[in-house]
């Protein structure tokens, strides 16, 4: 079973380059940078993603993207995402970056999009993996910094193809974005919005409603409103699920109590990610081995499971039907 989930093809479609950042990584673009890191060793970093909940984790997250300056630093954090998809055979990825994390430090947004999309260039050209970058928002800044990222993207915008909202979940409902989802939704990019992490059963019902995603990212607390389960099934809005990041934020207190298998039992389209996987103990290959091992999942779902990702990915029927 566990070389049948490490060789079927896959698609990620939740997955933030900032938490692909490996501590290795991180203290050498420290170093590269002159940047002072609270930790000494890379055991020391590890020890420290011990996370009560998903602010503890954004915390330090936000803290270890502060070693990412030039484009060559975003163009090396992706090109090691990429090494990763191509030993565990994610043949298309379609990443979140964070721009607000990087333009609050003074980072001009071209150097981010220029990194990251040189990087996504060579790992379709050199590795075969294709890719759709996604810009998301942070939810704890206001909407009028939303708007204001949306400019300052505008200029790079053949780069990126939808907007997508994340961070702190509890508190910022997807109702306060409603505008700059509007506006980048009339600029012609589609939309995305973390809901249903941490966040209320209410928050998936606005992200649907109000910012009119095309995808769920998580969603796994619609199971608590039978009515919103419904829904997702008969318009089969795909769910981004990421079961080791649930796990470790403590929405899950297990993976044998994920409800991953019962969301695409009731008919959901349901995918597999790693949310943010230098963090959360592994790429999408361990999640699906990790899945096989605390959960009953069949071959059939397995494949079920990859599929559903390229059918919900950013691609034209042609690149799907390539794909599949
Ligand atoms: N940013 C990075 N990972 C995230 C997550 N799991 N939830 C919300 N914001 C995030
Ligand atoms: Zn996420």
């Amino acid at each position: 079973m566990e070389h049948f989930l490490s060789s079927m093809p896959k698609a990620e479609l939740h997955m933030h380059l900032e938490g692909s950042l490996e501590p290795e990584l991180m203290f050498e673009l420290a170093q590269r940078n002159g940047i002072e890191l609270p930790w000494d060793t890379v055991d020391q970093v590890r020890a420290a993603y011990n996370f009560g909940n998903l602010q503890d984790f954004l915390d330090l997250y936000y803290q270890g993207a502060g070693v990412l300056q030039t484009e060559q630093d975003f163009y090396d954090l992706t090109w090691a995402y990429l090494k990763q998809c191509e030993t565990q055979n994610v043949i298309h990825t379609e990443p979140f970056f964070d721009p607000q994390t990087h333009t609050a430090r003074g980072i001009d947004i071209g150097t981010v999009i220029s990194g990251i999309d040189r990087a996504l260039l060579h790992g379709r050209e050199q590795l075969g993996i294709s890719s759709r970058l996604i810009l998301s928002f942070l939810r704890h800044l206001s909407e009028e910094d939303a708007f204001r990222t949306l400019e300052q993207a505008l200029p790079y915008r053949d780069k990126f193809v939808a907007v997508g909202l994340d961070s702190s979940e509890a508190g910022n409902p997807p109702a306060k974005f409603q505008r700059v989802f509007e506006k980048a939704r009339h600029e012609g990019f589609l939309t995305v919005a973390h809901a249903g992490e941490e966040g209320p059963p209410e928050y998936v019902w606005q992200a649907l409603d109000l910012l009119k995603v095309s995808r769920i990212d998580h969603g796994v607390r619609a199971s608590e409103d039978p009515a919103l389960i419904e829904r997702l099934a008969r318009e089969q809005i795909p769910l981004t699920v990421c079961p080791l990041s649930n796990v470790r934020l403590r929405v899950f207190r297990s993976l044998d109590q994920h409800n991953i298998l019962q969301l695409l039992e009731q008919g959901l389209k349901v995918t597999v990610n790693s949310d943010d996987p230098a963090y959360f103990g592994g790429y999408m290959g361990e999640n699906f081995i990790e899945m096989s091992r605390q959960l009953p999942l069949t071959r059939d779902q397995a494949v079920q499971l990859s599929h559903n990702a390229f059918e919900a990915a950013f691609v034209s029927d042609d690149e799907k039907a390539a794909m599949l």
